[in-house]
């Protein structure tokens, strides 16, 4: 089934009036497109969820601090309205700039303290300009429910925290990570690897693999740091981000795992950034 692309919010909202008045709930899936298994099994659950889907595709200006990283951002809206047409989408809602920040636009959304650590920390602004756009997103569609995908943790955190601040009656729905056979977590930005940066890029997971199950059996993460990072840059990765363990709700920097924590990386592989996001057994549990 071929959904229909909305463009504007004023044939959106008249498309989400009728289903309300139907009583019919509403899911979103919101993407910046370049769909992927990752945002299709969002889809999915969408649509298990949900009685109406619309997924948005909105390469958002307002979260990327770098201009050459927005310029290089693909752009493959008809392929992604065929890749939808498998599940049953009720719109694709593609604003341009002009519908989310009209002219004189001057509001930013803002979360404290999630956003200052991880990539917050690295990306000035980024999360502003996502929290901007996502409660944009819901107030335009009134979903009841969201969906977004673990592989942003951080990203969830912040959207969940967004909507319970601002009253915004939506669920916030967090899904598994899709990966690669290798392991490599599903990314628009893998696109922008060569294959030779593509096939070296699993490293990322199999290293934080084998630290999460280190951490699991009680190891301390400033211990295994050296050698991970080492292994890393044997396997052709630069800069890292940062290599860090951290509680779920507030994201608290923790060394041992005490409590229930995620493992999160964010490395470059060829000047691509990569980012990533496991669980960590609670030792003992
Ligand atoms: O995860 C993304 O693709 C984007 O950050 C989102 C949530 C669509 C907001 O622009």
């Amino acid at each position: 089934m071929t959904a229909p692309i909305i463009r504007t919010r004023t044939e959106l909202r008249a498309m989400t009036r009728s289903w309300r008045q139907a009583g019919e709930t509403i899911g979103v899936v919101p993407t910046m497109g370049a769909l992927h298994d990752g945002h299709l099994s969002l889809v999915g659950r969408a649509e298990e969820m949900s009685q109406r889907v619309i997924v948005t595709i909105f390469v958002n200006p307002k979260q990327f601090n770098n201009a050459q990283d927005l310029a290089n951002y693909p752009r493959t809206e008809h392929e992604d309205a065929r890749k939808l047409e498998r599940f049953a989408v009720d719109a694709i809602y593609v604003p341009d700039g002009s519908q989310m920040y009209p002219d004189g636009f001057a509001t930013n959304v803002s979360v404290a303290g999630l956003t200052d650590v991880l990539c917050g920390a690295h990306r000035p602004g980024h999360f502003d300009g996502v929290a901007t756009v996502v409660a944009k997103l819901f107030l335009q569609t009134s979903a009841d429910f969201a969906f977004f995908g673990e592989k942003d943790f951080q990203q969830l955190q912040v959207v969940r925290r967004m909507a319970r601040d601002l009253d915004i009656p939506v669920q916030v729905v967090g899904c598994p990570t899709i990966r690669e056979i290798d392991g490599l977590a599903m990314s628009s930005r893998n696109l922008l690897l060569s294959d030779q940066a593509r096939s070296r890029a699993a490293a990322l997971h199999e290293v934080m693999e084998q630290m999460a199950e280190a951490l699991g059996r009680g190891a301390v993460i400033s211990d295994l740091r050296p050698e991970a990072e080492a292994r890393l840059a044997a396997s052709g990765f630069g800069k890292i981000d940062y290599l860090e363990m951290r509680t779920l709700d507030g994201l608290a920097l923790i060394d041992c795992a005490t409590e229930p924590a995620r493992l999160f990386a964010a490395a470059y592989m060829a000047g691509v950034r990569l980012i990533d996001n496991i669980e960590v057994p609670v030792p003992g549990s």
